[in-house]
């Protein structure tokens, strides 16, 4: 092609303006015809997506870091899913690569347990994508806020225990979830918990490579990671599950902090000072330096949690194992005694049903009051249908 009819093609068809709002109706730059802008046909705008609009949204469910979480009726099936845009870190040239990373690894991940990435759906303009998830009636935060006493220990194995499942899934296939909290725990009305919110999530090698040491919330962050190590592994999610378990039985965060400095503080009151004997390699961490640790000698975690036996005590000692590399993986978490041992875990169908919270719907007309409340019975009666 002469560059004569390229540049009249361009007078045609002038660059877009980088002002101007990204939509679908942009066009392509020709690979075959050495770089001629060309119109994306009309029925390509959505690629091979389904457009947003085919969603209906009902109401808003969450409002994570990066964005809105909607119950939607997918008004082709007429099923009910949640919708999440897709964070674009004020992306103009695409899809940034936490949103990729999100998809990518949801895709790979099947399980049981692990919330499902249906369909990926867009909107006009090209910084509106959408991940169509199965829908869960609950996040493990909202009922925790809302439930007037902590669950019974049978039920807190049955949480966890599904729980240890996703994450030996994901951790046989390099997948670190790196945020795991009780906000990013699902629980459907059947009982079954299905980890969610991938975004942070990482493929790992073999060895790990450096990664960006800011992540996991805080209160869920292992010492490793407050210390500044460059490499993660699996065991950071680990710890997290570690404080996740702490705060089912007790009912409240285990350890709360409101910075880096007291978040260290308050592992080093419940567990007693990280040593280089303990922790070989622990002197050498990179911001080992910048803080005063206390030199607290003792392990409280028996005081803390009086109402465990022995096995369910030495299931907490192993998942806070300061070094990284010796603390429990899932797998050995499964073969503790305290899953085996009464109290039994419960059906996942016999988990106590709740209000759905999230559904800022209108509040029902008040009841008049009887001996035995409504909402009891009702439990029970839903219990039982979902065991016949
Ligand atoms: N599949 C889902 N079903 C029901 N609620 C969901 C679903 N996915 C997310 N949510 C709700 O939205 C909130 C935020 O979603 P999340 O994926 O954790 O995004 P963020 O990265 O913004 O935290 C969750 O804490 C939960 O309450
Ligand atoms: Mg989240």
């Amino acid at each position: 092609m002469s560059s004569g009819k390229k540049s009249s093609e361009l007078e045609t068809n002038p660059a877009p303006d980088p002002q101007a709002p990204i939509t679908r109706k942009g066009f392509l730059i020709s690979l075959k015809n050495s770089g001629t802008p060309m119109p994306i046909p009309e029925q390509n705008v959505y690629g091979r997506c389904r457009p947003v609009s085919e969603f209906e949204k009902l109401n808003r469910v969450g409002e994570g870091s990066y964005g809105i979480v909607y119950r939607a009726r997918d008004t082709r099936s007429g099923e009910i899913v949640a919708l999440k845009r897709v964070r674009m870190d004020q992306e103009k040239d695409g899809l940034p690569v936490s949103g990729l990373r999100e998809i990518m690894i949801l895709k790979r991940c099947q399980h049981e347990n692990i919330v499902r990435l249906r369909e990926v759906v867009v909107g006009k303009s090209l910084d509106s994508i959408f991940l169509v998830m199965d829908f869960c009636e609950q996040d493990l935060a909202s009922v925790l806020d809302n439930m007037s006493q902590p669950f019974t220990e049978s039920e807190v194995k049955c949480i966890t225990l599904q729980v240890l499942r996703a994450l030996k899934y994901m951790h046989a296939r390099y997948i670190i979830h790196r945020d795991l909290k009780v906000s990013n725990l699902l629980m459907t009305d059947k009982g079954c918990i299905k980890v969610a919110d991938f975004g942070l999530a990482r493929l790992y090698g073999n060895p790990p490579k450096p990664m960006t040491p800011q992540m996991v919330t805080l209160w869920y962050r292992a010492p490793e990671l407050l210390l500044g190590a460059r490499t993660h592994t699996t065991a950071v999610d680990m710890w997290a599950f570690g404080c996740i378990l702490g705060e089912l039985l007790l009912g409240k965060p285990l350890l709360p902090g409101n910075s880096e400095i007291a978040q260290l503080d308050m592992i080093i009151d419940l567990l007693g000072a990280p040593s280089e004997s303990i922790w070989p390699g622990f002197l050498d961490l990179p911001a080992v330096q910048n803080f005063t640790l206390s030199q607290q000698p003792y392990n409280n975690l028996k005081t803390k949690f009086q109402m465990l036996g022995q096995a369910g005590r030495s299931l907490l000692n192993i998942l806070f194992i300061y070094n990284p590399s010796t603390r429990a993986t899932a797998d050995e978490c499964l073969s503790s005694k305290y899953f085996t041992e009464p109290p039994q875990p419960c059906d996942p169908r016999m988990m106590p049903t709740f209000p759905q919270h999230r559904n800022n719907v209108a509040p029902p007309q008040a009841q008049p009051s009887t001996e035995i409340p409504i909402s009891h019975l009702l439990d029970v009666f839903i219990k039982r249908q979902r065991l016949e």
